[in-house]
């Protein structure tokens, strides 16, 4: 039995021993999006530093714990705060959740994010519907010796993100009347924001927003063979669109918008 294998039984006997049953959802919970899992019944609250091999959350807004329960009558597993690979974590840490997501036979993942707008015709505040992404993060969490117990060493990525769940999303904004643009999400790394000319590139590449998360999650959860969606909050114009950025305006969207991403979050896992 290799390590990751040794690791990951480990955590989910202790996720168990918590309470954590059937999951039909995981859910990651970006930047500012995490209030959803406040709406969960019958909650349990699981802190990621008392779960055995997870990492430690460093970023202020991201509480730091997986939350166990009942939405919309689905049983759902979310965390509260993701771990991104600027913080320092090695991609084996961002994607650890995700692999014990699929150890606990999980076989559906929502991945929520904050993300900067580089669609023209975006506006701060739009939710997207990812239909694809670029991997422009300089690495692959895949990256190494494949454990064919649980992927394949190439897995296909031509349907990243679960087709009939963006059609089941799409049918649910428009009943609710909630605008939903949708796009390829690019994910680089961070820290820092793209500078003007980045954000041409990435226009010119195909992005419609981008980001510092969800791509190494979306590729493990794929290589498990789980069923993916994924919405991003977009919480600004990108560099060059807008005269400046910063952290605080993506906090000051996530809170203007957080209901309506609440509601369509809610409404998709009834519909799902
Ligand atoms: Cl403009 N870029 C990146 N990489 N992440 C973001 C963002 C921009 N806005 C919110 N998150």
């Amino acid at each position: 039995m290799n390590d990751l294998h040794e690791k990951l039984l480990e955590t989910t006997k202790y996720l168990r021993e918590q309470g954590v049953e059937e999951v039909d959802f995981a859910l990651i919970l970006g930047s500012g999006l995490g209030e959803l899992a406040e709406e969960i019944e019958h909650a349990i609250i699981i802190k990621y530093d008392g779960i055995p091999n997870f990492p430690t959350s460093t970023v202020a807004g991201h509480a730091g714990q997986l939350v166990y329960g009942e939405l919309s009558g689905k049983k759902v597993l979310a965390m509260q705060g993701r771990f991104h690979f600027y913080e320092g974590y090695p991609m084996t840490s961002v994607t650890f959740p995700v692999r014990v997501f699929a150890t606990l036979g999980v076989e559906s993942v929502l991945v929520t994010n904050a993300a900067g707008g580089v669609n023209v015709e975006f506006t701060a505040g739009d939710l997207m519907l990812i239909t694809d992404h670029l991997n422009f993060m300089g690495t692959n969490p895949l990256i190494g010796p494949n454990d064919e117990k649980i992927g394949p060493r190439f897995p296909d990525m031509s349907q990243a993100y679960d087709a009939e769940y963006m059609e089941t999303t799409r049918k649910v904004a428009t009943d609710l009347n909630i605008p939903l643009q949708e796009g390829v999400y690019m994910g680089l790394t961070g820290p820092t924001y793209e500078t003007p000319a980045e954000i041409r590139m990435a226009r010119t590449l195909g992005a419609s927003a981008v980001g510092m998360s969800t791509v190494p999650e979306v590729i493990v959860a794929r290589h498990s063979g789980m069923r993916v969606l994924g919405i991003s909050c977009i919480t600004n114009l990108a560099a060059g669109m807008q005269s400046s950025l910063n952290h605080e305006e993506v906090v000051e969207t996530t809170e203007r918008v957080k209901e309506t991403f609440k509601m369509l979050v809610k409404e998709v896992l009834k519909a799902i």
